[in-house]
């Protein structure tokens, strides 16, 4: 069995939304309300806990506990109330196109895979991506073929979970997503091919964007995108 966790306690501000950027409201419902339907639609998920801004209550139907300082504390105070299940789902609620297909996906991905400590929704890149200095100056020019954007949700096994996840604070700080700390341990992370719609909500652009496509797909008018490219 799979034990969802969503981690919706960050502050937005990018967003400037001028609140918790998973109340945002989107095609009628909240940022948050629309991981939590894709995830309730996936048979083996038995759980859902959601960290949350101190004070946000939790929806119906899932345990909400308080978030951390930092996401991987709120992924830990998550993990903390989940519950037994041999593999744990971590989804960021800044994500609401996530499609109960694509969380299928990736937990059999790894249902398959014996040797894998995790496996990860992701996208091949498509520009070209350098890396540079502080000043600006170009240092290195990255080998595209071999770069993939990560997304979530992120299946883990859950004791690789809860080892990698019981790290000084410092480093809990420096991971952006949770599959860092799992590679930092030289576990086997795979990837799983997610779409382009699944974006993450940083700006009002992407607001506007999540917009127009959970309207477009509330209303039914049309095929989700396939999860791979053709
Ligand atoms: O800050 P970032 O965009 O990486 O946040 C990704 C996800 O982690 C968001 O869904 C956000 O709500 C969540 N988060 C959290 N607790 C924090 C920081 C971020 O649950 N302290």
């Amino acid at each position: 069995m799979t034990v969802a966790l969503i981690v919706a306690a960050g502050s937005g501000e990018r967003l400037g939304a001028g609140g918790p950027k998973a109340l945002v409201r989107l095609a009628g419902r909240s940022m948050l309300q629309w991981s939590i339907d894709a995830l309730e639609a996936v048979a083996e998920i038995e759980r859902i806990v959601v960290a949350l801004p101190a004070g946000v209550l939790a929806p119906p139907g899932v345990i909400g506990v308080e978030g951390g300082a930092v996401r991987s504390d709120s992924v830990r105070r998550a993990l903390a109330q989940a519950g037994a299940g041999e593999l744990v789902l971590v989804h960021d609620a800044a994500r609401p196109m996530l499609t109960p297909e694509l969380a299928r996906a990736v937990i059999a991905a790894l249902r398959s895979d014996g040797d894998a400590a995790a496996a990860i929704a992701a996208v091949p890149v498509t520009d070209t991506v350098k890396r540079v200095d502080t000043s600006g100056t170009v240092r290195e020019t990255l080998k595209r073929s071999e770069l993939w954007a990560v997304q979530t949700p992120q299946v883990f096994r859950r004791e690789a979970l809860e080892r990698a996840l019981a790290v000084p604070a410092h480093q809990l700080a420096q991971a952006t997503d949770d599959a860092l700390l799992i590679e930092r341990e030289g576990g086997r992370v795979i990837v799983v091919a997610a779409s382009d719609e699944n974006l993450k909500v940083t700006t009002p652009l992407d607001l506007k964007l999540a917009e127009l496509l959970l309207s477009t797909r509330a209303r039914g008018s049309s095929a989700p995108l396939p999860l791979k490219p053709d």
